[in-house]
This record gives structure tokens, C-alpha cells and sequence, in this order.
């Protein structure tokens, strides 16, 4: 049976698919929030994803990378820098490092083009620092793959 890392796995989307993936690969969560409620066929390894030794520490020896971890709304830049961007680096960088094959991630529509919507908050100065680090994340990866 393969593994497969779920980071982020504390939020609302890795809740949601635990149970979904069981029986299904063998799935090592990880988070900076500990997990506790660990069911069969999961293992739970804290990770930082600033952290490159931590994310090349969690990616070693798994199959299949499914990154959520992150922040997921509008914060300060600090949260986004560290997270979203220097975090999203890490997580390629461990994935290609470790030689994992598959890289799935949940992102956001803005990176594939900019709705008038979401133009007037990407326009607004104080509301612009998450959708920037997507788009950030999403050229990264298309330099990597
Ligand atoms: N929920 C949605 O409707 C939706 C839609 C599209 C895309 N997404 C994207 O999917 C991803 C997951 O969404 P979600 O709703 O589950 O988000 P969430 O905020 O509920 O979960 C994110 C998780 O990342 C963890 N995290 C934060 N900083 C971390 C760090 N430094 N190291 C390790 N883990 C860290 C948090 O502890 C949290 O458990 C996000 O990137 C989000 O932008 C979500």
C-alpha cells in the first residue's frame, strides 16, 4: 500500500478527507497542530512547513505529497511570507529533494486569472498579501515541474 503525506491535515479540508483516504494508502498527517484522534493506517509527524529540515524530515519516503498546510485566508505578510511562500518553496523543494512523484495542492482560482471580483481585492492594499503568495506558489511550482 503507498503512502501519502496530507499536510495541514488539522485544518478544515484534511479533517474533511481523513476518513475519506482510509483503507485507501497509508497516510502520514502532518501539521503544526498536534493530531491526537489517530485512526488505523495513520501516523501523525509534526511539521513546521517554514522549517526545510522539517518538511524534508515529513516528504522522506512517501509516495504522494498532498499539501494543504498554510494559511488560508488574508493575514499580515509575515504569516503569508513564511507560510505561503517560503513554506509552499519548502514543501517543492522536500517533495523534488525526496523524489516523490506526486504533488497535489489545494490553491486558489486567483492564480489562474483575476476576476473583476477578485481584481478590487487584489487591488486593495490591505487585503492583497494571500492572494500574491498564491499567485508566488504558483509560478514556483511551474519553475520546478
Ligand atoms: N476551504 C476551502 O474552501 C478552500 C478552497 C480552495 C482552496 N483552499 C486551500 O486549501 C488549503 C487548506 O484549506 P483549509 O480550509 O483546510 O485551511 P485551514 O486553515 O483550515 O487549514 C490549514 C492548516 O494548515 C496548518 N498550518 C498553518 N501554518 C502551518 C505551518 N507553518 N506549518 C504546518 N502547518 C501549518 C494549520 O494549522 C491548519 O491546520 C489552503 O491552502 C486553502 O487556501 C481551501
Amino acid at each position: 500500500m503507498k503512502t501519502t503525506l496530507m499536510t495541514g491535515t488539522a485544518g478544515r479540508i484534511g479533517t474533511f478527507l481523513r476518513p475519506e483516504l482510509a483503507g485507501k494508502c497509508r497516510l502520514r498527517l502532518s501539521d503544526i497542530k498536534p493530531i491526537r484522534d489517530l485512526r488505523p493506517g495513520e501516523t501523525f509527524m509534526r511539521a513546521d512547513i517554514s522549517r526545510l529540515s522539517d518538511m524534508l524530515k515529513v516528504t522522506k519516503g512517501v509516495d504522494a505529497v498532498v499539501h494543504f498546510g498554510g494559511q488560508s485566508g488574508e493575514h499580515d505578510w509575515e504569516h503569508i511570507l513564511s507560510r505561503n511562500i517560503v513554506g509552499f518553496y519548502n514543501a517543492l523543494e522536500a517533495v523534488r529533494g525526496n523524489g516523490v512523484r506526486r504533488f497535489l495542492v489545494a490553491t486558489s482560482k486567483i492564480v489562474y486569472g483575476i476576476s473583476d471580483n477578485a481584481r478590487a481585492w487584489f487591488d486593495d492594499a490591505n487585503a492583497n498579501a494571500w492572494a500574491i503568495g498564491r499567485r508566488i506558489g504558483a509560478k514556483c511550482m511551474r519553475r520546478k515541474s
